[in-house]
């Protein structure tokens, strides 16, 4: 049973400058719902209800977001727009919202273990963001099936990448024990192609255990002088049950410009409302 989901969200977001400025990178919509929105409505479908947002300096608009709006719902409701009433106070409907502050940036496991106190004694899933997973049942959902399913103490979720990609991901090195999933027995950081196990790339969700923190208190920093996570869940290899597993879904990399656009525009054709007039756009303007 996971209850809680961790949301790393205090990175500097460089490749999106200058529109990550003074704004957090978690922000950036999705057509008209923020990333990080996106992914609390995943975990929220999962049955997730404790929602941990790892934040820093820049990114009080997300604690906004996710509070009551009361001057925007009473004009809301004045003006009698139910369904924008509605939608909006849908964002923090029936879920806990809880903040820690990560003061650098010193890497993503630095920033999970932030989370510790208020993640507790319990297993726990991360999300990150910019990772953004079109499917049917959510990506979280499936992982924590799989952990059921494999009696596993550790999920990630795998996709499988081209060559020239490799050098860009955690890459695990795995048995395969059941259709996509893998028992894996090592993984490594931005491998180069030469060096990479696998083509089996570590996508944004994880699922740990609670031993990882102590872990992460005691890794040093790794690759690019961050405290990485892969470190990390590498160290539970030998203890813990840790599984890859090769979600159904349409994933799209909206920490880069490419895959965001992509995703925007994935997501804009599956709007009724904008999905024909999207269309007529690209093909008049022979962008197709
Ligand atoms: P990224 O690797 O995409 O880093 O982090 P970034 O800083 O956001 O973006 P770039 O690479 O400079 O463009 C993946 C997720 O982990 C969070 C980020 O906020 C993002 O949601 N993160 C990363 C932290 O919370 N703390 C860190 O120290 C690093």
């Amino acid at each position: 049973m996971i209850r809680k989901a961790v949301f790393p969200a205090a990175g500097f977001g460089t490749r999106f400058l200058p529109a990550t400025k003074a704004s957090p990178k978690e922000m950036l919509p999705l057509v008209d719902m923020p990333l990080i929105q996106h992914g609390v409505e995943e975990a929220k479908m999962a049955g997730i209800r404790g929602m941990i947002i790892v934040t820093g300096r820049g990114k009080n608009v997300i604690e906004d977001h996710f509070d009551v709006a009361f001057e925007l719902e009473m004009l809301l409701e004045r003006k009698g727009n139910s369904d924008l009433l509605e939608m909006v106070r849908k964002v923090n409907k029936g879920v806990d919202f809880f903040y820690v502050r990560q003061n650098l940036p010193l890497g993503l496991g630095h920033a999970v273990l932030r989370s510790k106190d208020l993640v507790g004694d319990e297993s726990f899933a991360v999300v990150l963001s910019d990772d953004v997973i079109d499917a049917k049942v959510p990506v979280l959902k499936q992982m924590i099936d799989a952990c059921a399913r494999y009696h596993a103490d550790v999920a990630l979720a795998i996709q499988r990448v081209p060559d020239e990609m490799v050098s860009k991901y955690g890459i695990i090195k795995g048995e395969e024990i059941g259709p996509g999933t893998y028992k894996v027995s090592d993984m490594v950081e931005k491998p180069s192609l030469e060096k990479a196990p696998s083509n089996l790339a570590i996508i944004g969700r994880y699922i740990l255990p609670p031993s990882i923190f102590p872990v992460l208190a005691a890794t040093r920093p790794g690759a690019a002088g961050e405290i990485q996570l892969t470190d990390a869940i590498r160290s539970l290899i030998e203890n813990k049950r840790v599984i890859g597993y090769e979600f159904e879904g349409t994933r799209y990399d909206a920490g880069t410009k490419l895959g965001f656009q992509m995703a925007n525009i994935a997501f804009a054709m599956k709007d009724p409302e904008l999905a024909s007039g999207l269309r007529a756009f690209l093909q008049k303007e022979k962008f197709t």
